[in-house]
């Protein structure tokens, strides 16, 4: 914290503009504006311009800034790459009428050289209140005929009234390329522009790569980017035969707003600041990107980025993946091709609703046609792979197609336009065939089905004989087991006999131990409790189901070890620790920026989703909780401990039970009064999960209305006061966008609503935290009145923190 005070208090001392005469509003070509002595305001005491030296550098730079604002923000920068030595930098108007730029030699620096300047009698030089910089000629005060002016050659910033993209005539292409760093104006090397495609889209380069695209503009909005419910800012883009641009204006005329290319954070953004009058400072209104969808061609061609499924890559339907072992590794590049290649003579369209449109790189567009023209225009060229309207407005108006592979696809939540994607006819069928192939397809799965039945019931019955043969694990070894068995020597080796040192913590099912096999591998080895009444059969049943539970949020199950009494469970090995180990640590804590808790966000969300909905199980966890999340060398989150409860809770059946399994501060009403536990149950711990990574604070014992202490109460509180910005963590201080926060805390508070009908499921969650729809309006959350919390006798109470990465629900000793 002092050292961010100290920097902010530096960067004020070292910005220093000299402020020495007052204010002038206009220079003539008999004047100069000198560093160390003088600047121009704009008329409204808007902006202000004049020299400055950006962080902790010592050169000098010609620039504009929001003159009453107390950070200082630049906007623009004439001289970003020729810095002035020393303070004795001037700008003039010369003789031919240029703005020329001198350093104290009298040498030009940076100068304006368009030949316009020279057909004025009398230049002159103003700072409009928009923050353009303009030489007009006197006579020409007010209009807006201008010799030259700043707009046209922005830095990193785009004001609300400046153009970014073409001016056809002139081949001026406007452009934002970021700082290289906040002390170093000069060109860094991300840009963002208007690339000039048959169907103009807004672009995102880092140096010659393509780095993000917005997606091309659909009449209402660029077709990556969520609808707003409530914008602040008003995009809008203008394409004719003179200009192709974008602006941007505040809806509230009164509000300043700016859109900056910042390459200055870990993740390079394009950001949307807003100024709030209230706090007296700037706040995050919107970035981009926003998630892993957003990087370019995140899923190869023809591939849909879909933040809701997972994998997030699924191949388009009626498409696959090129190469299903690279896809199956998560490597998604090489992207998918249609089940049923075109034929080019016999091929039809299936419509894909709420896509983001793809990369227009190969593409046509044609402003008159209807969409009719356009799949007749789309059918008549082979190459041709796609077709939209141009213009969704008023049902929908202009042709736009794309030639080849589809590339850079997104699920769009509450994405409303289609698009109309080439098949082979045969994929589509008509009802005749359709029928047809519903017989076959269903006599055959009939046959099938027998198959398998009879297999699986010779199977049980070899198993059976088996089983009852001698209950000796060895002897089941051949059984073509999915999951490794590890030999207890092997697991006694890697954990120097179960060490103390080894060990990382200890939990209701037994200690975890840190393990190194011999090829270097690191596990984590859980060493369950004897007192598990479970026989081994079932057990190992329960623990091949849950290896089969596999996806990039959870914690991967590597194998288990049955010898004897001991059963063991090993588990790949977390070097980050968990959650909360980051979060409730008063100096790890400043490690987790808000995109970075976004991002662990998002993927706790996907895991439990996929437990409760994707997986072949339908996993309940019962148990989630920061502690329970743990973070690999990326501070990717994996959920651990998923399953266990099933094995070991107990009375799953009903969906009722007497055994508790859980922590208090996590556990739902309804589960920790009456023992009733369901996907919303888990939801509701999802949901204090979420006020705990927004708040930094950790949520503990019971719920009380009126604890203000109580992470849940005070949420509430705040909410219905109308501040619940402040529940946020002074930890990710600036790093936040305000709109995923305010996002986040309301869907935090939907999930944690007394009702569980009224939480929402995890898919919705998923759909809500990507979104930008608006959201219903929560009700009171589930708090539990002492009193009726299971007659005193809880039996698995798990209250202590937790110093390792690895806890276990505790479960009641038997
Ligand atoms: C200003 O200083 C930098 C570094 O000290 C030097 O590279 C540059 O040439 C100087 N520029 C001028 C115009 O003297
Ligand atoms: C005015 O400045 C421009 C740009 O530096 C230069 O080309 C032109 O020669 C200058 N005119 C005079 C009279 O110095
Ligand atoms: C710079 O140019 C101005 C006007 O041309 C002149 O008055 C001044 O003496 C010059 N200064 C130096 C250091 O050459
Ligand atoms: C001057 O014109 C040249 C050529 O048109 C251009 O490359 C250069 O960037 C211009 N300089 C300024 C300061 O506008
Ligand atoms: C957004 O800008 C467009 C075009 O300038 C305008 O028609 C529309 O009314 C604006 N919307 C809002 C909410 O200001
Ligand atoms: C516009 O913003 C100003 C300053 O924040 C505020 O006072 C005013 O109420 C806002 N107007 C509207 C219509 O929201
Ligand atoms: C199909 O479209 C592509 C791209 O515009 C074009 O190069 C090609 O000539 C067209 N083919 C036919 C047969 O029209
Ligand atoms: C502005 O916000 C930043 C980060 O949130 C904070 O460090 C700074 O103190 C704030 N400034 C003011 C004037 O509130
Ligand atoms: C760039 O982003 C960082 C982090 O959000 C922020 O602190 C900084 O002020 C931004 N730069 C500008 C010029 O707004």
């Amino acid at each position: 914290m002092e050292l961010l005070c100290f920097l902010v208090f530096s960067i004020c001392l070292l910005f220093s503009p000299s402020r020495i005469s007052s204010a002038a509003d206009t220079i003539t070509s008999s004047q100069s504006l000198s560093d160390g002595k003088s600047l121009v305001s704009s008329p409204g005491g808007i902006f202000e311009l004049g020299f400055f030296s950006p962080g902790i550098s010592k050169s000098r730079y010609l620039g504009i800034w929001y003159k009453n604002i107390p950070t200082p923000t630049v906007v623009w920068v004439a001289n970003r790459q020729t810095p002035i030595n020393g303070s004795t930098g001037s700008l003039m108007i010369n003789s031919t009428g240029n703005l020329v730029l001198v350093n104290n030699n009298n040498q030009t620096v940076w100068s304006t050289n368009s030949s316009k300047q020279s057909q004025s009698q009398r230049p002159v030089l103003q700072l409009l209140d928009n923050g353009n910089l303009v030489l007009r000629d006197e006579k020409d005060a007010n209009s807006e005929k201008y010799l030259w002016q700043s707009f046209d050659y922005p830095s990193d910033t785009l004001l609300p009234g400046m153009k970014l993209g073409w001016d056809l005539r002139t081949g001026l292409n406007r452009r934002l390329t970021a700082w290289k760093s906040p002390d170093d104006p000069s060109p860094g090397d991300f840009i963002w522009e208007m690339e000039l495609h048959e169907y103009p889209e807004p672009v995102m380069w880092k140096g010659s790569k393509e780095y993000l695209r917005s997606g091309p503009w659909n009449g209402v909005l660029f077709s990556g980017k969520p609808a707003k419910a409530l914008p602040a800012l008003n995009f809008s883009f203008i394409s004719n035969e003179d200009e192709v641009y974008l602006t941007i204006d505040m809806v509230n005329k009164s509000v300043l707003g700016r859109m900056i290319m910042n390459q200055t954070t870990s993740t390079p953004y394009r950001q949307e600041w807003i100024w709030s009058e209230a706090d007296r400072n700037w706040t995050i209104y919107a970035t981009f990107p926003r998630d892993p969808c957003d990087s370019y061609g995140h899923c190869g061609g023809n591939g849909n980025c879909d933040l809701s499924s997972s994998p997030i890559c699924q191949c388009l339907d009626r498409f696959s993946p090129r190469s299903p072992e690279n896809w199956n590794l998560n490597e998604f590049s090489q992207g998918c091709e249609r089940r049923k290649p075109l034929s080019c003579k016999n091929d039809g369209f299936a419509t894909y609703p709420g896509l983001k449109l793809p990369d227009t790189t190969h593409s046509w567009v044609d402003k008159s046609m209807n969409l009719k023209e356009c799949k007749a225009k789309c059918l008549s060229n082979c190459s041709c792979s796609a077709y939209t309207n141009l213009d969704v407005r008023g049902g929908g108006s202009g042709c736009a197609i794309w030639f080849d592979d589809l590339v850079d696809i997104k699920q769009m939540p509450g994405g409303d336009q289609d698009i109309y994607i080439k098949i082979s006819a045969s994929e589509l069928g008509g009802k005749d065939e359709k029928w047809k192939i519903a017989v076959i397809i269903a006599s055959a799965s009939a046959l099938i089905l027998g198959m398998l039945l009879v297999g699986y019931c010779c199977i049980l019955k070899a198993r059976g004989r088996k089983y009852v043969k001698g209950q000796d694990i060895e002897e089941q070894k051949d059984e073509d087991l999915e999951l490794p068995l590890f030999d207890l020597t092997t697991i006694e080796g890697a954990t120097n006999f179960f060490s103390v040192n080894n060990k990382l913590g200890e939990g209701g099912f037994g200690p975890v131990y840190k393990g190194r096999l011999v090829d270097g591998q690191e596990i984590a080895v859980k060493r369950l409790s004897r007192s598990s009444g479970q026989g081994i059969k079932e057990f190992k049943n329960e623990v091949i189901l849950i290896a089969k539970l596999q996806h990039r949020n959870l914690v991967k199950l590597l194998g288990c070890c049955i010898q004897g009494e001991e059963k063991l469970l090993i588990y790949e090995y977390m070097p980050n620790k968990s959650l909360d180990y980051f979060l409730f640590d008063e100096t790890r804590r400043k490690l987790l920026d808000w995109p970075q808790r976004f991002q662990i966000i998002c993927g706790i969300a996907r895991g439990l989703l996929y437990l409760h909905q994707d997986s072949r199980l339908r996993i309940i966890h019962r148990d989630l909780k920061a502690s329970n999340v743990l973070l690999d060398r990326d501070l990717n989150p994996k959920i651990s401990d998923f399953g266990l409860a099933r094995t070991f809770g107990g009375d799953q059946t009903e969906g009722n039970t007497n055994r508790v399994v859980g922590t208090y501060g996590y556990m739902a009403p309804e589960y920790a009064t009456e023992g009733q536990f369901s996907v919303k149950s888990d939801v509701f711990s999802f949901g204090i999960l979420l006020l705990e990574i927004i708040s930094g604070k950790k949520s503990k014992g019971f719920y009380h209305l009126n604890h203000r202490l109580n992470l849940i109460g005070n949420a509430w509180r705040l909410w219905k006061e109308g501040r619940p910005l402040e529940l946020i963590d002074e930890g990710f201080g600036n790093s936040c966008t305000l709109s995923d926060v305010l996002r986040c805390i309301h869907v935090s508070l939907l999930c944690v609503q007394l009702q569980p009908e009224d939480r929402p499921t995890m898919s919705s969650v998923v759909q809500m935290l990507c979104s930008e729809s608006a959201l219903p309006e929560p009700k009171e959350p589930g708090f539990v009145p002492e009193k009726d919390l299971l007659n005193g006798e809880f039996p698995l109470i798990n209250n202590e923190p937790s110093s390792n990465g690895l806890t276990i629900t505790q479960l009641e000793p038997r």
